[in-house]
């Protein structure tokens, strides 16, 4: 009867997409909450590679997938990864559920977030140019378009007037060069909610009904803690709340429906797009990283910058999200280090710090305090069972689990669903069971 939130405990690709993929199949459904086609959840099935953006990845599992409010749909990127999923097998449109709260990316979208990202004197956030921030502006501003209302055939062309009035006199303002065709983008849109409309539906109503009958639903979070817009490295954050408490506002369920939350965490870290990082490897240790961790971005292929494993924002993604238990993923790019620094605490100006700091300054400004850890150098890649795990590797972990304050339930050794250590009678294993 258990109902589990699966989300980033870091800067998000940490292995998301394996894991849920991993999980779902003790579940009966599989629910996204936020985020959009920025997301990219790679799951591997023997040869065969998908990468989810939108989707939920537990339709691979022939489970039910449900898309909730808080996410924003391109539904020109969802119809093209539906094509892709039917191609390979998949039969999407039958285990999909799309929620008639959820916002509409229209093209313009991405216009905007092109413009505020290159203006003069601006530091770049390094999106992923989909158009997400933008939207999400648009429905907190009152003004965005949701999916009840864009598959309304009467009411639809009224409010994309409204709307596209609004985009041609912001262009207009920023002196926009490129000549938006708002004509042809509603006739397009017009087609897409023919292609989609079947699928819409009360999603929050529907999740509720299922979670009463006894179903349980795995809500995965797409980005990760500290891309969060109010607790993550802000303003180089995303637009929604990745967090635990997304998954409530994000799918329309209520906290005390949820029976668990379990993070996923790297064995080092990464982060795409610019921002502070204050475990950031330059040079050569940290193309290492990279190469080991074939580390660039299942969206835009942007090398991902990369560091070594920090306690201190583990013990703030934890503390946020009330991390039941974690996931270590990848753990096996390790494997070639002879060793390997572990951050245990920043200092600001000489100063350790207890909290997670807000400011940008201060987060830029972290100094962060390494302790070494002696590799294993021995392969771990592929490894099912944690007795067979070199002793440092092990010694690795419970430094990791003991310093954060964490319970770690699982670790992952390669990118198939099988290259996994599930600890036996841990507290995660009581949650998906
Ligand atoms: P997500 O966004 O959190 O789902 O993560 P991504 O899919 O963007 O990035 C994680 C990458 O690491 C993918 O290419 C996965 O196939 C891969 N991966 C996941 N777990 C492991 C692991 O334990 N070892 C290795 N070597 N690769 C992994
Ligand atoms: P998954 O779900 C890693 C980053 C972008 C940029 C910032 C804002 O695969 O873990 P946005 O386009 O969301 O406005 O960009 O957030 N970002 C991600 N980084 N994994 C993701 O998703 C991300 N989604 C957005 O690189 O720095
Ligand atoms: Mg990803």
């Amino acid at each position: 009867m258990s109902n589990v939130i699966v989300l980033g405990a870091q800067w998000g690709d940490e292995g998301k997409g394996k894991v849920v993929d991993l999980f779902s199949e003790r579940f009966d459904i599989v629910a996204r909450y936020q985020g959009g086609h920025n997301a990219g959840h790679t799951v591997f099935i023997g040869e065969k590679k998908f990468i989810l953006k939108l989707i939920p990845s537990g339709v691979l599992r022939g489970k039910m997938a449900v898309i909730g409010n808080g996410v924003v749909i391109d539904p020109g990127a969802l119809i093209e990864e539906m094509e892709t999923l039917e191609k390979a097998g998949i039969h999407v449109e039958k285990q999909l559920a799309i929620s008639n709260r959820a916002h509409v990316i229209f093209p313009f979208h991405r216009m905007v977030e092109k413009v505020s990202e290159a203006r003069e004197n601006r530091v770049a956030i390094g999106t992923t140019s989909r158009g997400i921030g933008p939207c999400y502006e648009d429905k907190i501003g009152r003004r965005g378009i949701r999916m009840a209302d864009f598959i309304d055939r009467g009411q639809f062309r009224t409010l994309y007037d409204l709307l596209a009035e609004d985009k041609q006199t912001l262009a207009k303002a920023f002196h926009v060069e490129e000549q938006i065709d708002f004509a042809r983008i509603r006739g397009q849109y017009e087609e897409y909610a023919e292609r989609i409309r079947p699928m819409v539906c009360d999603a929050a109503g529907l999740l509720n009904t299922a979670m009463r009958d006894g179903k349980r639903v795995l809500f995965e979070g797409a980005q990760g803690t500290m891309l969060d817009v109010d607790h993550g490295t802000y303003p180089f954050v995303t637009s929604s709340s990745a967090t635990a408490g997304g998954a409530c506002t994000g799918a329309g369920v209520p906290p005390t429906r949820i029976n668990g939350v379990i993070g996923v965490s790297k064995a080092y870290i990464t982060r795409v797009g610019s921002g502070p990082f204050p475990t950031e490897v330059q040079g050569e240790a940290g193309e290492k990283i990279r190469t080991a961790g074939k580390e660039f971005g299942a969206v835009t292929g942007r090398p991902r910058r990369c560091g070594w494993f920090d306690v201190p924002l583990l013990r703030y993604t934890s503390m946020i999200n009330g991390f039941d238990s974690v996931v270590i993923t990848k753990l096996d790019v390790l494997d070639g280090f002879a060793e390997i620094p572990v951050c245990v605490a920043y200092k600001v100006n000489g100063r350790e710090l207890r909290d997670m700091p807000a400011s940008i300054h201060d987060l830029e400004s972290i100094e962060p305090v390494y302790e070494k850890l002696p590799g294993w150098c021995s392969p771990t890649f592929g490894m099912t069972d944690y007795d067979g795990l070199p002793d440092r590797a092990k010694d690795y972990l419970k430094f990791l689990s003991g310093r954060a304050g964490v319970d770690i339930g699982c670790i992952s050794t390669g990118p198939e669903r099988d290259e996994t250590i599930v600890i036996p009678n841990s507290k995660l294993t009581a949650l998906i069971g």
